[in-house]
């Protein structure tokens, strides 16, 4: 006769023991991810990834590089710096499963040795930047501790469309006639590296970081000027806006971003057309990259800061540019109300 048992009858207990299982994952893992899957969207503002952009998450994910950089803007103050707002799960709802096997993939990180992307589009808007990174990471950044990438590229001697190209600084590649090409996934890594910004919530509302100190206007130095404005350092910002292109040294780098030690743009006593490039962004050479605009990420003062710096650095010598006269050209780039240039 069967018993009823536990002790005495082992598929009872085997049973009992699976059925335990099932029901607390369902009761704890289960339940709650349908629950926030089924109420989560896309933000209406959100742009899905195009089809190459999403075989860059790929290599993204297949290069490792989730192991040193994150994809989430917490809530908390050391945040801010790498989005406007705090991430919300609106922000990861387009994910989907890779395929039958791979599950979805996280890219939100759980470890900063390098910097969080989320909004590295922005932030490095140039392809070409991206490029000569993923390429070797010193070439950009002198003390980068980023590993180079450089299977990401192929050196082709001949028959390679000039335009792809890319023009390594003669430190960071073998000597001789080498002409190091990006492939084809190479391209789609920095399409979708270039696709990660923050969408704008629909409202046009913003999201507050909670329980944070009031947002910093610009990077001050701490002593006031004698008129009670903040005085700018403008070297910092120098090091945090155009630093990774232009260098440190002011010098640029060959075939990707020009010096401006020297350059007679920065050292032209009229400054209007300097500070229409920083406003606008500038391309008009084939042998340089294209310089992204600032219009929108600087106010006045923080580029009559850093153009000030730029006029005295390096052995230029140009006179110091004011905020007033920064305002007077964004003026007639837009003309309007006042209020335009206060952003
Ligand atoms: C071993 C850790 C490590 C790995 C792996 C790594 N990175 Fe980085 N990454 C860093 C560090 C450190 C920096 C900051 C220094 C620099 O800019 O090079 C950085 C910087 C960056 C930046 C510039 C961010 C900014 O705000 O300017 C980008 C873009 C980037 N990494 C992309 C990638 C991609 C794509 C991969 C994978 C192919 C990758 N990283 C793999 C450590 C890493
Ligand atoms: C993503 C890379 C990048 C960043 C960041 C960047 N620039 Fe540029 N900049 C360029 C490129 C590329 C050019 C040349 C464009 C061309 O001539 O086609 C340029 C040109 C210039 C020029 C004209 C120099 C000349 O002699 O023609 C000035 C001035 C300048 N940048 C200032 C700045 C300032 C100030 C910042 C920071 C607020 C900055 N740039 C940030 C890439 C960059």
């Amino acid at each position: 006769m069967k018993s009823w048992s536990l002790y005495k009858n082992h598929r009872l207990f085997a049973g009992t023991v699976f059925l335990g299982f099932l029901g607390l994952s369902s009761l704890i893992a289960l339940q709650p991810a349908t629950r926030v899957q089924a109420d989560n969207a896309p933000l209406p503002t959100a742009v899905a990834l195009t089809p190459d952009q999403q075989a860059g998450m790929r290599v993204f994910i297949g290069e490792g590089c989730v192991a040193c950089h994150t994809q989430q803007v917490r809530n908390i103050d050391m945040d801010k710096t790498w989005g406007g707002r705090p991430g919300m799960p609106a922000d990861y709802a387009w994910r989907q499963r890779l395929d039958v096997w791979r599950a979805t993939p996280s890219v939100l990180g759980s470890e900063r040795t390098g910097p969080d992307l989320t909004e590295v589009g922005v932030r490095q808007p140039s392809d070409l930047w991206h490029l000569l990174h993923l390429y070797q990471p010193r070439s950009v950044v002198k003390e980068s501790i980023m590993p180079a990438f450089p299977w990401l590229f192929r050196d082709s001697t001949a028959g390679t469309p000039a335009g792809l190209a890319l023009h390594v600084p003669a430190a960071y590649r073998e000597p001789g006639n080498h002409t190091i090409v990006p492939t084809r996934r190479a391209q789609q890594l920095v399409a979708y590296l270039m696709s990660l910004k923050q969408a704008e919530l629909p409202t046009g509302q913003a999201l507050p970081f909670l329980n944070v100190s009031p947002p910093k206007e610009a990077v001050a130095t701490g002593a006031p000027a004698p008129g009670g404005e903040p005085v700018l350092d403008g070297a910092t910002l120098y090091a945090t806006n155009c630093q990774a292109c232009h260098q440190a040294s002011g010098e640029g780098l060959k075939g990707a971003f020009p010096p401006l030690k020297g350059s007679p743009v920065v050292n032209n006593a009229d400054a209007t057309l300097m500070v229409n490039i920083i406003l606008q962004g500038y391309n008009p050479r084939p042998e340089y990259g294209v310089m992204p605009p600032f219009a929108a990420k600087l106010t006045d003062a923080e580029i009559a800061a850093i153009m000030t710096h730029e006029r005295s650095s390096w052995g230029n010598k140009a006179a110091p540019v004011t905020a007033d006269f920064v305002k007077k050209v964004r003026a007639l780039l837009k003309p309007g109300p006042a209020t335009a240039s206060a952003l």
